[in-house]
């Protein structure tokens, strides 16, 4: 959840290692730092908060050197001060860490009965400490391996050692870290973005693998601690993706990239020419028992959708579950079935643990990721990335639509292999998935609309959204999305659970948003709606136009989103929460893109 870079430069460090922290304080921004091989020494600059308060230090002290590594971090031990903030230092080390250390305590313990004096409230320090003994006796390789092998947990490792200027030690075991080959210079990073701006060439280190970087070479070792070949890819770089552009936050830029980037994902999955669907990979669907889907978060309600489309539409069953939940409780599973990871970074802890459970009872694998280089991608049989760019703001919103489309093009190619519908089916239902792109930008016109519902709904303390079939996910998506960006308390329902229970929060002065197109749910939540409104509840109503014609009277706001065929309902009445959501935030001052105590990474359980 920490992002970690480490440059082995042959030119000034200090502006690079800012760079590269800019496109890594998606993973956490509670404090920051550098350190860097000076004249006199190493030196480190630390502060609390976001990134540019390092910049305000580096401003006033800057760092001269041309080898170093920096940090930005999401507080796991120890609050967000500028004393828990990396690197740490322990004689002659300095490091920063990415993940947890589970036997710090006890490492800690043995250390301090050493006579070894701490100085933060971090487990990473232990590391620091253990590497500065352990080069007492050994030369710093060897230190490092030895440390290695006494800490337990999930680490991304970069280290440098006092009297080692041209080196930097590396080591990945859970979180990833990536080497980046330069020109006669070499980088470690959380990812492919961390050193995108100096490289695109990158080898991937696998768990259990350490690294040395020095000018020009990299020498990676694996757990064991005999020499391995990490080759080098050549990754496709995407600058333009990292810009905000014209707009005011990354979140705003990324609802307003839906239409193309779900463009670019259908045209993945699907022929425009013949309107067929396939599924790359060589899954045989029409043998398929099973589907178990693990995913957290914003991932986990697109799988939700995809059980709605895939399971009436196939006739394949469809298990979804938290993989925080999935990965601890024993499931019972069944070969012949097929996991599917569903994450946008690919590097999510526990949805990569519960896939590897899955793998290690026998199961066939795929993952549905956006980062095509990333852990999850690279150790599945199957992957079908998403393709729309990266998505920095933490909310989820553009890798959510294209999760979606990803998993409606696999319902119907599913469909069809199993015999369920015929040719003309198919094409009849690829060419509507086809019109996605377009209703998703008509519904992102409504723009004006919900900012209109967001000065209202900005003044609640609570929020419910209510929703039916494939509804249901969307308003526990609306309500994520609300209550992530703008603090404000939501909850997500499916409608007809409201009297058994939610009805008892409804009043005056709760919004009620209901998503209710005009399908076969639709009478059943018109009901829902004017047993809402019967109890003063207001009703924000997210329907389509037949809805709007035959809704009960008195929603206090409608919100009309275009026609659409019910398979793409969820991709259209995707765009009018989310911009709930950002302009309710917008209004509240909220840091839209770095909410409080998020990061969009989440590398630790
Ligand atoms: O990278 P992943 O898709 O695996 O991330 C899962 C969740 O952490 C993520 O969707 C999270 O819920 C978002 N902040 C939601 O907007």
């Amino acid at each position: 959840m920490c992002g970690i870079i480490g440059i082995v430069g042959t030119a000034p460090v200090e502006a690079r290692l800012i760079v590269s922290l800019k496109r890594l304080e998606y993973r956490g921004y509670d404090s920051a730092g550098v350190a860097g091989f000076t004249a006199s020494g190493v030196e480190r600059r630390r502060a609390a908060g976001k990134l540019k308060n390092l910049e305000a230090v580096l401003a006033a002290q800057p760092l001269i050197a041309s080898v170093g590594i920096g940090h930005t971090r999401w507080a796991t031990h120890g609050p967000p001060t500028v004393g828990n903030a990396h690197p740490h230092q322990a004689g002659r080390v300095t490091l920063v860490h990415n993940g947890i250390i589970e036997n710090f305590a006890e490492l800690k313990a043995a250390l301090t009965a050493e006579g070894r004096v701490f100085q933060t409230d971090t487990d990473t320090e232990v590391v620091a400490q253990l590497l500065d003994r352990e080069l007492g006796s050994k030369p710093p390789l060897a230190a490092f391996k030895a440390t290695l092998d006494q800490v337990r947990g999930a680490f991304a490792l970069v280290v440098m050692i006092d009297g080692e200027p041209g080196m930097l030690l590396g080591a990945r075991n859970g979180p990833p870290l990536v080497i980046g080959h330069g020109d006669g210079e070499m980088f470690l990073g959380s990812d492919a973005l961390a050193v995108g701006p100096f490289t695109n060439r990158v080898s991937y280190l696998e768990d259990g693998d350490f690294v040395a970087i020095e000018h020009g070479a990299a020498r990676v070792f694996n757990q064991a601690g005999q020499p391995v070949d990490r080759p080098a890819q050549v990754v496709p770089q995407s600058p333009a993706l990292m810009e905000k552009g014209n707009y005011r936050h990354f979140m705003e830029k990324e609802i307003h990239d839906q239409p193309e980037g779900c463009q670019r994902t259908i045209a993945a999955y699907v022929d425009a020419l013949t309107a067929r669907a396939a599924m790359p990979g060589g899954i045989d669907f029409a043998v398929l028992e099973r589907i178990q889907i693990v995913a957290c978060g914003t991932s986990y309600i697109a799988g939700l959708i995809g059980k709605y489309l895939i399971e009436p539409l196939a006739d394949l069953p469809v298990d979804i579950e938290v993989a925080s939940e999935f990965r601890y409780r024993q499931p019972a599973l069944r070969p012949g079935s097929l996991v599917i990871a569903m994450s946008q970074s690919g590097e999510t802890a526990d949805t990569l643990a519960a896939l590897r459970w899955c793998q290690a009872r026998g199961m066939r694998s795929a993952a549905v990721v956006n980062a095509a280089g990333s852990t999850m991608a690279r150790e599945v049989d199957v992957v079908w990335p998403i393709h729309c760019g990266p998505e920095i703001g933490v909310a989820s919103t553009k890798a959510f639509t294209a999760q979606i489309c990803v998993l409606t093009a696999l319902a119907i190619a599913a469909a069809r292999a199993r015999g369920r519908i015929d040719a003309g089916e198919e094409q009849r239902l690829v060419r509507v998935l086809l019109e996605a792109p377009r209703l998703i930008a008509e519904s992102i016109n409504l723009e004006d609309a919900v900012r209109g519902v967001a000065a209202e709904v900005a003044k609640a303390r609570d929020v419910l959204y209510l929703g039916r079939g494939p509804m249901y996910p969307l308003a526990l998506e609306g309500a994520l999305k609300l209550k992530e960006i703008s603090y404000i308390h939501a909850e997500g329902y499916a409608a007809g659970e409201l009297k058994h229970g939610p009805i008892a929060l409804v009043d005056e002065n709760t919004p009620i948003v209901i998503l209710a197109p005009f399908d076969s749910y639709f009478e059943k939540s018109a009901s829902n709606m004017s047993e809402v409104m019967a109890r003063g509840g207001q009703v924000v109503f997210i329907t389509d136009p037949e809805g709007q014609a035959h809704a009960p009277a008195g929603a206090r706001v409608v919100v009309t989103t275009p026609r659409c065929d019910p398979l793409i309902a969820p991709l259209v009445m995707s765009a009018p929460i989310q911009l709930l959501a950002y302009h309710v935030a917008v209004l509240k001052g909220a840091d839209v893109d770095q909410p409080r105590n998020l990061a969009k990474s989440v590398t630790v359980e």
